[in-house]
C-alpha cells in the first residue's frame, strides 16, 4: 500500500479513474560538460502527472539546477543532454526546433529561479513585463493583457496590484519580487512549474506563503511542480516525491513520507539528521502503523 497522505486528489485527475498521462517524464537523463568531457549528471528520472509535486534536494553542486535547465532546454553552454531523455506533454524534447521550444516555454513548462534580477528587466516597469508575456503567448490584445497581468499581480496575493503593476523591480521587497515572478511564470498557464530554490531568500513567513500559493495552484489548475530546495521542510510540506541526488546521481526516490520516515541511503540519513533542528517532523504526518 502506498500513503500518500496530505495531496493525493489533485483538480485534474477527477476526470479519469485510470493514471493520467504524464506532463513530464524525465528519464534517466544525463548531461555533460562537452568542454571537459566529463559527465556531470549521471542519470536521472521522475515523471509528472497534472497536480503531481516532485521535491529534488541534495547538496550543492550535485546537479539539481542542471537537471532543471535541461527540462527547460536552457542548459548554460557547453553543457547537453547526453543520454536519456526528457518529454514535455508526450513530445521528446530532442525532436523541437526552437520555434517549437518559444510556443513551449511559458506556455507548456515554466520556471522561477532564485535570482529574480536576472529575469526581469530593472529598466520596465513589471506590469507591462508581465502583461507582455501574456500579449505574446497568450495573443491577448495591449488592454486586455493588461487587465490579466491585473489579475495575475492579485492572484500571487500582492496587496496592491495596481501600484506594483507600475513599479520597478528596485522599488520591491524580495517577497514582493517572488511573487511578481511567480505570477510571470503562470502568466501563459503553463501545465508545469520549475521552481528551483524559489523561496530560499526569503524570511520565513513569505516563505510559508509562498509555498501555500504553490499549493494552491496546484489544487486549483492543476499545476505540476518541480520544487528544488535546500529546505527538507519544504519538501516534506509541498511534494508527493522526493530525489535527494548527490554528486550528479540520484541515491534516493521515492514518496516523501517514506523517504524521510524511512530513509535508507546514509546520505539521506545525515541530510535528515541535520534538518531535526528546523522541525521536519511536524510536516510529516504520522506513518500509519498497518
Ligand atoms: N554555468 C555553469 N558553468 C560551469 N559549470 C557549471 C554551470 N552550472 C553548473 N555547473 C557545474 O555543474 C555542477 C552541477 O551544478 P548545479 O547548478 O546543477 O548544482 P545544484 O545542485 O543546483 O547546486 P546548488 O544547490 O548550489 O544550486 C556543479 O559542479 C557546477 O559547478
Ligand atoms: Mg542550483
Amino acid at each position: 500500500m502506498t500513503t500518500l497522505s496530505k495531496n493525493t486528489a489533485p483538480a485534474q485527475t477527477r476526470t479519469t479513474s485510470a493514471t493520467p498521462a504524464p506532463v513530464l517524464s524525465v528519464r534517466d537523463v544525463r548531461i555533460g560538460d562537452r568542454v571537459t568531457d566529463r559527465e556531470i549528471v549521471h542519470g536521472v528520472s521522475f515523471e509528472l502527472t497534472p497536480g503531481k509535486v516532485v521535491g529534488i534536494v541534495g547538496e550543492s553542486g550535485s546537479g539539481k539546477t542542471l537537471t532543471c535547465r535541461a527540462a527547460l532546454g536552457i542548459l548554460p553552454p557547453h553543457f547537453e543532454v547526453t543520454g536519456g531523455s526528457i518529454e514535455i506533454a508526450g513530445t521528446d524534447i530532442a525532436t523541437l526546433t526552437p520555434a517549437r521550444w518559444t510556443a513551449l516555454r511559458g506556455a507548456t513548462i515554466s520556471a522561477v529561479f532564485q535570482d529574480p534580477a536576472s529575469y526581469l528587466n530593472p529598466s520596465i516597469r513589471v506590469g507591462p513585463q508581465i502583461a507582455e508575456v501574456v500579449r505574446v503567448k497568450k495573443g491577448l490584445k495591449r488592454r486586455e493583457a493588461r487587465h490579466r497581468a491585473l489579475e495575475l499581480l492579485q492572484a500571487v496575493h500582492l496587496r496592491d496590484p495596481e501600484l506594483v503593476y507600475t513599479q520597478y523591480t528596485h522599488e520591491l521587497s524580495g517577497g514582493m519580487l517572488q511573487r511578481v515572478l511567480i505570477a510571470a511564470a503562470i502568466a501563459a498557464d503553463p501545465r508545469i512549474l520549475i521552481a528551483d530554490e524559489a523561496t530560499t531568500a526569503l524570511d520565513v513567513t513569505v516563505q510559508a506563503e509562498i509555498l501555500d500559493l504553490l499549493a494552491d495552484l496546484r489544487e486549483q489548475a492543476g499545476l505540476a511542480l518541480v520544487v528544488v530546495s535546500h529546505d527538507l521542510a519544504v519538501v516534506a510540506q509541498l511534494c508527493d516525491e522526493v530525489l535527494v541526488m548527490r554528486q550528479g546521481e540520484v541515491v534516493e526516490h521515492g514518496p516523501v513520507e517514506a523517504v524521510f520516515h524511512d530513509p535508507r541511503h546514509e546520505y539521506t540519513q545525515l541530510l535528515i539528521a541535520e534538518h531535526e533542528q528546523y522541525g521536519l517532523e511536524k510536516f510529516l504526518t504520522p506513518q500509519d502503523p498497518s
